[in-house]
């Protein structure tokens, strides 16, 4: 059995049990997919305080959630269409991951961290320079020849290209690595959607140093550190940000 079908189908019953089977067994540590890190689940929650179901993401809409910590914003998209796993993305210092696809009927729901792998641009409450683009939209390719594609997630600052439907490849700009990947979870009795983890080059120690000042006011928090708690709330990008439409 793969982490990745673990990691989809009964992931509540695997939660409850995982501590007491390591602790009896610790050779099942070697199972654990060894780049997934941030296993603390969250429940993705709508707007309106209840769960999220995966009928509530628009084909196309940006959505922003935070994940793993109350500071650090990811990328939840529907792309209406299958994101098929993907092997050996590579991070910046050359280790190598598989990313594992979308979840939902045609694994069409995917997540990213929305701090861009350049010098980490993110949706801020004023302003994101990063997001989603479902239209098609003319790029420079990591050739420098010009591009034209649909379904890409683009960052304004410095034209850093990536392909959400590919584990956020870089296809484009100056981006040493992918974005990094929210490992998702779907309870099939119950339609909730959870984020179980992250994996791939997640810069998170980097942004903390980068932004600290920042993202305590934007926050209104005094530890950005803080984990983002048993549920996280999912707006539409527009709601978060009040400029999105930036380049
Ligand atoms: S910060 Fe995104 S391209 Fe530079």
């Amino acid at each position: 059995m793969s982490g990745d079908s673990v990691s989809r189908r009964g992931f509540l019953k695997l939660c409850a049990s995982t501590g007491a089977l390591v602790a009896s067994s610790p050779s099942l540590l070697a199972r654990t997919p060894a780049e997934r890190s941030h296993n603390t689940p969250a429940r993705l929650l709508h707007n309106s305080g209840r769960p999220l179901r995966l009928e509530d993401l628009v084909v196309g809409e940006n959505y922003v959630f935070h994940y793993p910590y109350v500071s650090t914003p990811c990328f939840l998209l529907n792309l209406g269409k299958p994101a098929l796993p993907r092997e050996g993305l590579e991070m910046d210092d050359g280790r190598k991951y598989n990313w594992r696809g979308g979840i939902g009927p045609d694994r069409s729901i995917v997540a990213f961290s929305a701090i861009c792998a350049h010098r980490m641009s993110y949706p801020t409450p004023s302003v994101s320079f990063i997001n989603y683009r479902h239209e098609q939209m003319t790029y420079t390719d990591q050739e420098f020849k010009l591009a034209h594609r649909e379904q890409v997630i683009y960052c304004c600052s410095e034209g850093s290209v990536y392909d959400p439907a590919e584990g956020c490849r870089v296809l484009g700009g100056p981006a040493p690595q992918p974005l990094a990947a929210v490992d998702l979870g779907l309870d099939e009795a119950t339609g909730e959607i959870r984020a179980l983890g992250m994996y791939g080059g997640d810069m998170f120690e980097r942004f903390f140093e980068k932004f600290a000042f920042q993202l305590e006011l934007q926050h209104q928090v005094r530890d950005i550190r803080a984990p983002v708690g048993p549920d996280t709330e999912v707006l539409p990008l527009g709601t978060y940000s009040l400029n999105t439409n930036v380049c």
